[in-house]
């Protein structure tokens, strides 16, 4: 498959270059960082630019040759959306309306990669068709970028919500686990929420359900979650298990905190655990992450 990466320097962007470029073409957009990954044409485009950005943009989709887009730029922190709306609104939404626009014109289908965070919290294990009810800004202007994708694009359009993803990020990138390694590494305890629950997920799985979702032309919405429903504090003793299977930080420490104790910009939902049925019955098989965390463990 001929494929349009947005985001391609980002954490799930540089994972899916790893992944999946000895088997596609994959030409990826960045805007500053550019992508490393061997095998990808790198580009380099602001999607919240001027003018000129947007008729790059229009010829890049028009000329490219391209089977297919997947949409991993994202204005990704919670906290710097909530503190910038302004700039969220731009890249979350704006952005995602236009190339909606554009491959609605081209015929091209588009995955948008959209997040668990567009729900509030009070549930549990979310289904597809369950209301979005955002607590933060980069929920709402998901949500919203959600509903253009599915308004602009009926044909070709798929939203995949994500949850939280961790995985082996590239120089340069980063997710929540490169958090916890740190604070490994500095000998500190990890103290983790035992409120706050979501679906994680093995950001290779991530990236190979996004195209797995792409050859099976899903279409509307579709939930991409890790196999468990797992708190924060529950994923910290996986990997505590994981890394003194490999003999690494055998007097670590996990301490149970709850998300009233840690004040962010940003309000936290309880739980936003994920449904995938729709996805299994795809083929959609992820790890779980006492399956995935020795991987991620191992030396390179
Ligand atoms: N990480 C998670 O746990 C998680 C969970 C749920 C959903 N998601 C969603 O999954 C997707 C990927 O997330 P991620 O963690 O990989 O994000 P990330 O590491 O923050 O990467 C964001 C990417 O977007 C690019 N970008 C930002 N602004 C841009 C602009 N104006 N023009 C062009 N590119 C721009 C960045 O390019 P530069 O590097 O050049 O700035 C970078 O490549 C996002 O849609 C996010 O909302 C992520």
């Amino acid at each position: 498959m001929r494929i349009l990466l947005t985001g391609a320097s980002g954490f799930l962007g540089s994972v899916f270059c790893r992944e999946l470029s000895g088997e596609h073409e994959i030409t990826g957009l960045c805007r500053g960082r550019q992508t490393s990954s061997p095998g990808v044409r790198a580009l380099r485009l602001d999607l919240a630019g001027d003018r000129a950005d947007g008729l790059a943009l229009r010829g890049l989709l028009s000329t490219g040759g391209f089977d297919a887009v997947v949409h991993a730029a994202a204005l990704s922190s919670p906290n710097q959306c909530q503190e910038d709306p302004g700039l969220s609104r731009r890249i979350n939404v704006e952005a995602t309306a236009l190339l909606a626009d554009l491959c609605a014109e081209g015929g091209l289908p588009l995955a948008f990669t959209s997040t668990d965070l567009v729900f509030d919290g009070q549930g549990t294990l979310y289904a597809e068709d369950a209301p979005p009810a955002p607590l933060s800004r980069y929920g709402e202007h998901k949500a919203l970028a959600e509903q253009a994708v599915l308004a602009r694009h009926p044909a070709g359009g798929l939203v995949c919500r994500l949850p939280l993803m961790y995985g082996r990020s590239e120089p340069g990138t980063s997710c929540f686990l490169d958090g916890l390694l740190a604070g490994v590494l500095r000998g500190e305890p990890l103290r983790l929420f035992e409120d706050e629950f979501r679906s994680p997920l093995f950001a290779r799985d991530a990236a190979r359900g996004l195209l797995l979702m792409l050859e099976r032309k899903a279409r509307g919405v579709l939930h991409l979650g890790g196999p468990e429903r797992l708190s924060r504090l529950e994923f910290g003793q996986r990997l505590r298990d994981a890394l003194r299977a490999s003999g690494v930080a055998p007097a670590l420490r996990i301490e149970a905190v709850r998300q009233a104790d840690v004040p962010m910009a940003a309000p936290r939902p309880r739980d936003v655990s994920l449904s995938s049925a729709r996805a299994a019955a795809f083929g959609f098989a992820p790890a779980t992450a006492a399956q995935a965390l020795p991987d991620v463990l191992a030396p390179k």
